[in-house]
């Protein structure tokens, strides 16, 4: 079994840039610069035979470059702020190539993703954290915007979770059109 999503990896300069906001905020779990990622669709535990499924359904896709922007900072959690994340301003050409991923997926023989997708870098997971310090945290990146990121490629991307965090490896890239 292997445990697979589909993601955007970032640019080294972006990631270092986003590796920035990580900090002052006790409690939180920041992710490490390198693991920095949007996650296009998440697959969960599966078999190889499913997994080689799944690329070659991922690997007919067609569907247009774009540029990304990665915008303000918020939370999911609502009452129990849980992670921390940064946004993506509004991208149809993303919405699309994540429709056109859920088609694919469900060509391979998946159960559809009936959560509705909310495209965001997560920057840290929180344990314990101190409302009035989030708040204060949030104010202070709320004007946050990355320069816009051309978006070449999608990946299959494995997770390894460990003691120590989640190590990501890329397993399959497919170049957008
Ligand atoms: P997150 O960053 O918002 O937590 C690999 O685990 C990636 O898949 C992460 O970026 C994670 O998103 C995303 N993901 C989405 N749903 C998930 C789930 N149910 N379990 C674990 N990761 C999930």
């Amino acid at each position: 079994m292997i445990r697979l999503f589909v993601g955007i990896e970032l640019p080294p300069e972006l990631r270092l840039q986003l590796s920035l906001l990580s900090g002052g905020l006790p409690g939180a779990r920041w992710v490490d610069a390198g693991n920095l990622h949007l996650t296009l669709r998440f697959i969960g535990e599966i078999d190889e035979g499913t997994a080689s499924d799944i690329d070659s359904a991922l690997a007919r896709i067609r569907s247009p470059r774009f540029s990304l922007t990665l915008a303000g900072t918020g939370c999911f959690g609502g009452d129990k702020p849980r992670l921390l994340w940064v946004g993506v301003e509004d991208n149809a050409a993303l919405f699309q190539l994540r429709d056109r991923i859920e088609a694919a997926l469900r060509r391979a023989g998946l159960a559809a993703d009936t959560r509705r997708y909310s495209p965001h870098v997560t920057l840290a997971r929180l344990d314990r954290v101190d409302r009035p310090r989030l708040q204060d945290y949030l104010s202070a990146h709320a004007l946050f915007r990355a320069p816009p990121n051309a978006v070449e490629k999608f990946s299959l991307i494995a997770s390894f979770l460990t003691k120590s965090g989640a190590i990501y490896e890329d397993r399959a890239d497919y170049a957008l059109t």
